[in-house]
């Protein structure tokens, strides 16, 4: 099939700006100590981040509020770390200029809360940002179809969006071999894996395709994020070197 947005594709690979192979951990902000924010963002890059993965929630798209545009210009100005924007937002086309505006180095929306996502990917090629695709427990990994080759990733979400520190659904693996069968280059399509990731969940995620592996427990609930974010990529290139440690 053929896309209908021959103006986007702004998206240039992303394993040069990661500076490292994939697959990747993301830590996710939510559970750190915003207290102390630019102090959390400089452990996280002090200890290894590729970049990180911050929840936008807005008390409707998901029950719970968390932050909105002033932290992620914060967090910009605290890294230069790659920065992927989750956006569990209720209309989410009304927030991309802001949020582009940000920092964001990936836009990421909610497949559920698109009336259009070819209009919303074009929208957020058009402010020269990656466009991602979520896509919630509930909802069947073949709705994408029509997008796959309109955006430039997508996130298999392995949990109810809403809270940190839930329990890993194997329902992801199966959408995200789905996704990497269907993607012609992994380069076109990268897939991301967000919720209850640990060091037991992360080689099989690896396994069945995810790069942008988010981590938010498993990294800001360690003493030591740089041993949590190392272990973690380790035990993602073993399981894809069919290694068993
Ligand atoms: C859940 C968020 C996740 C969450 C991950 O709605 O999208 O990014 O912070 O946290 P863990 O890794 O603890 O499940
Ligand atoms: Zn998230």
């Amino acid at each position: 099939m053929h896309a209908h947005h021959p103006s986007r594709r702004p998206a240039t690979d992303l394993e040069p700006q990661l500076g490292r192979a994939l697959p990747v951990v993301l830590p996710a902000l939510l559970l750190c100590d915003f207290g102390h924010l630019a102090h959390e963002v400089q452990r996280l890059e002090t200890g290894g981040a590729a970049g990180l993965h911050l929840d936008i929630m807005d008390g409707r798209f998901v029950p719970q509020l968390t932050y909105g545009r002033v932290v992620v210009e914060a967090v910009r100005r605290a890294t230069r770390l790659l920065l992927e924007v989750h956006l569990m937002v209720e209309d989410p086309d009304r927030v991309i200029g802001e949020y582009a505006g940000a920092g964001a180095d990936i836009l990421t929306v909610h497949v559920e809360a698109l009336r259009d996502p070819g209009a919303t990917l074009q929208r957020i090629a058009d402010h020269g940002v990656r466009g991602h695709l979520a896509v919630s427990p509930g909802t069947p990994v073949e709705r994408l179809a029509p997008w796959l080759e309109a955006c430039d990733g997508v996130l298999v979400m392995s949990v109810e969006p809403g809270l940190g520190g839930q329990a890993f659904e194997p329902l992801a693996l199966d959408k995200l071999r789905w996704l990497a069968a269907r993607r012609s280059s992994p380069q076109q399509l990268r897939l991301g894996v967000d919720g209850g990731v640990s060091l037991a969940t992360i080689g099989p995620a690896a396994a069945a395709g995810a790069e942008l592996i988010v981590a938010g427990s498993a990294v800001v609930q360690a003493a030591d994020y740089g041993a949590a974010i190392l272990d973690l990529e380790r035990r993602a290139h073993a399981a894809l070197s069919g290694a068993s440690r």
